[in-house]
């Protein structure tokens, strides 16, 4: 099969670490089917992969004794069942699915215990931890990571969402008490990109109220268009990175006025001087303090990425004195999968799809991802399907 191919020889910068090579098609195990790929999302857990930081994801997997030396990238796919494991009842061939990316053991004790697959010891992530991802014709896959394709998707549609969709649907659905219900305010950052599109949508869907951050003019109708409630152009505001110590009182009196003058820009946005009850967080470094003094008395800050940095500073005499939970936060498990999947299915969530790539420009579009050049929204790959627009196998036979 063909599939594009990251080797540590040429980890760097994206459009030059992927190259399309020829590899075999791989086995299957009882419980692993085999999914005929059509497109493949975009994300960026493959910019790092090509890169080669901070993890070298080849030299992990052959350290637990994987004998292959390339990557296979790739952790969103739509497709059909080309073949199935002697074990695997919830798909059969000729299926379409959109495919998940938590993969877990089925043996391992913490999955046998009915616990949460997502903090297991043998949780990785299909198409950047495991090998056998969808940026090639064939994808390997375990059973239970493989959803019903929404019908009214196209496949490149389909390809887009759900590694953002799921992850964002934990975050806002997965830390009882502090889930999202009918008129709660939240602060959702980067409401433009991947994650940010989909928890303004999922936000929406629960009756809660989103105010998106955003830099950019073009981003403000995008994210309002998606139900947004009003919208904070980040680049009003220079108190960005870590807290100044609460003892250096002019350093920490400035970056208080910036923090004070941003929860201002809340409550104008929300229309309503009422602070989040969860904060959406992942770039990090930079925005976690204002996150967490800008949160609600006994809300959440929920996290899942470090985009700018991975040092997280914040005012514990907030913290504690309002009783405010930050929370940490990864993919998601099944049932959060399947959760925002019938969002989709329900013409709720909208894959936000921004543009359609060649199979040979997988790494030119993690290159834009990585210069932070890509358009709003989520990105996808045609790998199998000839050309944009369809949703069928038949339709594909017939374009072919
Ligand atoms: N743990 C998980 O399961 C998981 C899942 C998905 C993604 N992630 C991670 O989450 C991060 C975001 O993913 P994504 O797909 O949403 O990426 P994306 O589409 O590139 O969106 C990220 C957004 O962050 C905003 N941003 C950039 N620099 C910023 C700064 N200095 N301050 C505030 N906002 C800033 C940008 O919006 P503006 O410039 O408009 O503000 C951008 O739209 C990545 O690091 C990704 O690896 C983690």
């Amino acid at each position: 099969m063909h599939a594009q191919l990251i080797r540590a020889s040429r980890f760097g910068e994206p459009k030059e670490a992927f190259l399309d090579e020829s590899v075999a098609v791989p086995e299957v195990g009882p419980r692993d089917v085999l999914v005929y790929v059509m497109a493949a999302g975009v994300n960026y857990n493959n910019v790092w992969a090509a890169m080669g930081i901070p993890v070298d994801v080849i030299k992990a997997r052959q350290k637990k004794g994987e004998p292959y030396d390339f990557h296979i990238g790739g952790s969103d796919a739509s497709g059909v069942v080309w073949k199935v494991g002697s074990d695997v009842q919830n798909v059969k061939v000729g299926d379409d699915v959109v495919v998940h990316c938590g993969q877990w053991d089925a043996d391992d004790p913490h999955v046998l215990a009915g616990k949460d697959p997502m903090l297991a010891p043998s949780q990785r992530i299909w198409g950047y931890e495991s090998n056998w991802g969808s940026f090639a014709q064939y994808a390997l896959v375990q059973d239970h990571q493989c959803l019903p394709k929404p019908p009214h998707l196209t496949w490149e549609e389909a390809a887009a969402y759900m590694l953002v969709a799921a992850t964002a649907y934990r975050m806002l659905h997965g830390w009882a008490p502090n889930v999202v219900g009918a008129g709660d305010p939240v602060l959702v950052w980067g409401g433009a990109g991947g994650l940010g599109s989909m928890a303004i949508q999922i936000v929406k869907a629960a009756g809660g109220r989103a105010v998106a951050v955003v830099s950019g003019d073009d981003k403000v109708e995008f994210c309002k268009r998606l139900g947004a409630v009003g919208v904070i152009d980040r680049r009003k505001f220079s108190h960005w990175g870590k807290l100044p110590r609460w003892s250096d009182e002019i350093e920490y009196a400035q970056w208080l006025k910036g923090a004070r003058a941003f929860g201002q820009a809340f409550w104008e946005a929300l229309g309503e001087r009422r602070s989040p009850t969860i904060v959406f967080e992942h770039p990090g470094e930079s925005t976690l303090p204002t996150s967490s003094f800008v949160c609600d008395t006994g809300g959440m800050v929920v996290i899942c990425a470090g985009t700018t940095g991975f040092n997280a500073t914040l005012d514990l005499r907030y913290h504690w004195m309002r009783q405010k939970r930050f929370q940490g936060s990864h993919f998601a498990n099944d049932e959060q999968a399947a959760g925002v999947n019938r969002l989709v299915m329900e013409g709720k969530v909208d894959p936000c799809l921004s543009r359609t790539f060649s199979f040979a420009e997988t790494g030119e579009c993690h290159q834009l991802m990585r210069d932070n050049q890509h358009p709003s929204g989520n990105m996808a790959i045609l790998v199998n399907a000839p050309r944009p627009g369809l949703r069928t196998l038949d339709e594909v036979r017939t374009a072919r």
